[in-house]
């Protein structure tokens, strides 16, 4: 990938492309569901390969679900496309288009990937949920943004 991905809101016709890359997807109807949620909000936002404007690399959810503030809630890149920057694009093309100060997210404490990949992007760690997957603490990211 010469170039970095591109990034644009996600549209209805994307939900099969989502649906392929996203392997949750294949078990979980609320993941579906979700992810149909938020493309119909205008939350969701696909990154696609710059040379081939047709092929989705990943996709993350914006909102303002977490007390209010700017959260992302959800960042998926598709299995080959990991380890490419495309998860670091995709969060620092949400630092530029949320609106508050502070942009919030969050992931298990054993979602080792998703923690090297804030620490890369400069969140730092804002207290953690317990009770909501047994024994898998969430703990709660954030970027103050400048
Ligand atoms: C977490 C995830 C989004 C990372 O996406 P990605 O496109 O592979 O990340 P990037 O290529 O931008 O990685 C940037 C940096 O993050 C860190 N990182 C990412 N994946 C890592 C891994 N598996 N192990 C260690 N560090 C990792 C590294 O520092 C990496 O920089 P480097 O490649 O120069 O060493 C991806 O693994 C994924 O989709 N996981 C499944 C879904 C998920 O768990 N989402 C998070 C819950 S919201």
């Amino acid at each position: 990938m010469a170039l970095g991905p591109h990034m644009r809101l996600a549209r209805q016709a994307d939900l099969a492309a989502l649906f392929d890359l996203d392997a949750i997807t294949q078990c979980q109807d609320s993941r579906r569901e979700f992810i149909t949620r938020a493309v119909a909000c205008g939350q969701c936002w696909v990154a696609t390969d710059a040379e081939n404007a047709a092929l989705l690399l990943g996709y993350g959810v914006l909102d303002n679900s977490f007390f209010g503030q700017d959260f992302i809630p959800l960042v998926v890149v598709r299995d080959s496309a990991r380890r490419r920057g495309v998860g670091v694009a995709i969060l620092r093309g949400f630092e530029s288009r949320a609106l508050g100060a502070k942009l919030f997210t969050s992931t298990n404490a054993s979602n080792l990937p998703m923690q090297a990949l804030l620490e890369k992007c400069g969140f730092i760690g804002s207290g953690q949920v317990e009770n909501l997957d047994e024994g898998d603490p969430e703990l709660v990211f954030v970027k103050i943004r400048a």
